[in-house]
C-alpha cells in the first residue's frame, strides 16, 4: 500500500522566526499523524533554521528547487542538490508550476533536475499541471502526458520508483479554485496508466501521487479519499500549524 505523503511547500512566505515556530509547532505534534509521510520545504535561506527545530520529529525536510550540477562549479546564486543533502534535506520540489511558468524551466530543465537529485538520493517530488486554457481547451491529459514523459526522460523503472509525483493543476494553485475529486481523481487515473505502460505495475502501484492546488483542511478529506490520490503538495493551508494538521488528519489510514 502507497502510505500517503503531505508535504507543505511554503514558497517565498515568512520570515525565520515565522518559520522557525511552524516548524516547532508542527514537529510537536506529528507523533499523532504516523500512518502519513510528512515534509515541509521551506525557502533554502531558512533551512538549517526548520531543521534545528524539527528537532528528532519524523518530519522531512525539503528544498523548493535545486540545480542540476551536483559537484561544486561556478553558478552564482544557485544551490547545488549536495548541498541539500549536506544540510538535511530529504525531499526537493522540481517542476513546480511557478518555476516552469514564470521562470520558464522547461521539462527537459526538470528532468536534468531530475537526474541530479536521484543521484544523490534526494526524493524528488515532481509537479505536472495544466494551465486553465489547456484544460479548457481539453489538453490536460495530453499536457500532463508532455510534462510527464519529458520530466522523466531516461529515467530506469527502479528510479522512477523513488519519485514523488505531484499533479498541481495551475488554474487551482494559490487560486482559492480547487479542483474537484473527480477532475483531479481522472488526471490521478491517467498518470497512473502512464506509470504503468512507460515502466511497469509495480511501479505503477507504488509511486505516491499527491494533489496540491488550494488543499484545504476543509476539502482534503474528499480529494485524498480517492483512490488514486496518495496525499497533497500544500501552499498556503501550510503556513498554519491547525490548518495543515487539518489536512494531515484527512489523509486515508
Ligand atoms: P496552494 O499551493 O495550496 O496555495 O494552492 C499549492 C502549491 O503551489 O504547491
Amino acid at each position: 500500500m502507497r502510505r500517503p505523503f503531505v508535504a507543505g511547500n511554503w514558497k517565498m512566505n515568512l520570515n525565520r522566526a515565522q518559520a522557525v515556530e511552524l516548524a516547532a509547532g508542527l514537529a510537536a505534534k506529528a507523533g499523532d499523524y504516523g500512518h502519513v509521510e510528512i515534509g515541509v520545504c521551506p525557502p533554502s535561506i531558512y533551512l538549517e533554521a526548520v531543521r534545528q527545530a524539527l528537532g528528532s520529529s519524523s518530519i522531512g525536510l525539503g528544498a523548493q528547487n535545486c540545480h542540476q550540477e551536483v559537484p561544486k562549479k561556478a553558478f552564482t546564486g544557485e544551490v547545488s542538490p549536495a548541498m541539500l543533502v549536506d544540510i538535511g534535506c530529504k525531499y526537493v520540489i522540481l517542476g513546480h508550476s511557478e518555476r516552469r511558468h514564470t521562470f520558464q524551466e522547461s521539462s527537459q530543465d526538470v528532468n536534468q533536475k531530475l537526474l541530479a537529485a536521484l543521484a544523490i538520493g534526494l526524493t524528488p517530488i515532481v509537479c505536472v499541471g495544466e494551465l486553465l486554457e489547456e484544460r479548457k481547451a481539453g489538453k490536460t491529459k495530453a499536457v500532463v502526458q508532455e510534462q510527464f514523459d519529458g520530466s522523466l526522460a531516461g529515467l530506469t523503472a527502479d528510479q522512477v520508483g523513488k519519485i514523488v509525483i505531484a499533479y498541481e493543476p495551475v488554474w487551482a494553485i494559490g487560486t482559492g479554485v480547487v479542483a474537484t475529486p473527480e477532475q483531479a481523481e481522472e488526471v490521478h487515473a491517467d498518470l497512473r496508466r502512464l506509470l504503468e505502460s512507460r515502466y511497469n505495475p509495480a511501479v505503477a502501484a507504488s509511486v505516491r501521487i499527491q494533489y496540491g492546488g488550494s488543499v484545504t483542511a476543509e476539502n482534503a478529506k474528499t480529494l485524498l479519499s480517492q483512490p488514486n490520490i496518495d496525499g497533497a503538495l500544500v501552499g498556503g493551508a501550510a503556513l498554519k500549524v491547525d490548518s495543515f494538521l487539518g489536512i494531515l488528519a484527512a489523509a486515508k489510514k
